[in-house]
C-alpha cells in the first residue's frame, strides 16, 4: 500500500538517504551518498547532507512550510517539500519546492503521490503558488511536473555551474489554493 503523509522528524534518516548523504559523515561510503545529488540530473547541490541536517531543517521549518514523505510497505520511499521563495511579505505565498524518490521506486507513481500530497498540504497553509526550477534534461522531472498541473515558465540561460560547466534551468509554476481558482 501506498501512502502519503507529512514528515516528522523520525524520518530525517530516510529522506536523507534519498536526497542526500550517509546519515553519518563519518561512515558515509561513496554509495551511500546523496541519489538525488550524485545523478547530477536534479539539483545544484553538490555538498551531501545528514540526516541532522534533514533533522534542522524540519524543527526550523516545518510549522510554516511542510515536507512531505510517501510511504510503501511502512518503507519511505519518496519525499517532497517548501520552502521560502522570498522573505517579502509580498511572497508569503510562494513557495519553491523539491521533490526525490529513491532510485528503485522511481516510475511507480510515488513522484506523483508526493507531489499531491505537497501541493495539498500547501493549499491548506494558505501558500498560493509553488515554483522550481528543473535542469532541461531532467525529461522524468518535467514529465511528472506537467503531468500534476504545473507550466513550464521559460528557461533561464547559463543559470549556475556545475562541476565547471554551465547549466540552463526550467523555472516550473503552480498555482494552487485560492490563486488556481
Ligand atoms: C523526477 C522524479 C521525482 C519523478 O518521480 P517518479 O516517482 O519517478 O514519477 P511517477 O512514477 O510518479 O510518474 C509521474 C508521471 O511522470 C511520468 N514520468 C516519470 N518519469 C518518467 C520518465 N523517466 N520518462 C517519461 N515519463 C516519466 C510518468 O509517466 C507519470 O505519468 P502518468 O502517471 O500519466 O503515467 C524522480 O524521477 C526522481 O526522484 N528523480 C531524481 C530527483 C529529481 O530529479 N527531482 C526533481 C528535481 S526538480
Amino acid at each position: 500500500m501506498t501512502r502519503a503523509r507529512v514528515a516528522n522528524v523520525e524520518d530525517a534518516l530516510a529522506i536523507a538517504r534519498i536526497y542526500c548523504a550517509a546519515a553519518d559523515r563519518r561512515t558515509a561510503r561513496a554509495e551511500d551518498y546523496n541519489e538525488g545529488i550524485a545523478d547530477r540530473l536534479a539539483t545544484f547541490e553538490t555538498e551531501p547532507r545528514t540526516a541532522d541536517d534533514i533533522t534542522r531543517g524540519l524543527r526550523e521549518r516545518a510549522q510554516r512550510w511542510p515536507t512531505v514523505v510517501v510511504e510503501r510497505e511502512g518503507r519511505v520511499i519518496a519525499w517532497a517539500s517548501a520552502s521560502e521563495y522570498r522573505a517579502r511579505a509580498c511572497y508569503a505565498g510562494v513557495a519553491e519546492f523539491s521533490v526525490y524518490v529513491a532510485r528503485e521506486a522511481r516510475g511507480t507513481g510515488a513522484g506523483r503521490a508526493a507531489m499531491d500530497a505537497l501541493v495539498s498540504e500547501c493549499e491548506g497553509r494558505g501558500i498560493w503558488k509553488l515554483l522550481s526550477r528543473v535542469f532541461p534534461e531532467n525529461e522524468p522531472s518535467r514529465k511528472l511536473l506537467a503531468k500534476v498541473g504545473f507550466r513550464e515558465v521559460g528557461t533561464y540561460r547559463r543559470h549556475g555551474r556545475l562541476d565547471g560547466e554551465w547549466r540552463d534551468t526550467v523555472i516550473v509554476e503552480r498555482l494552487i489554493g485560492e490563486a488556481a481558482r
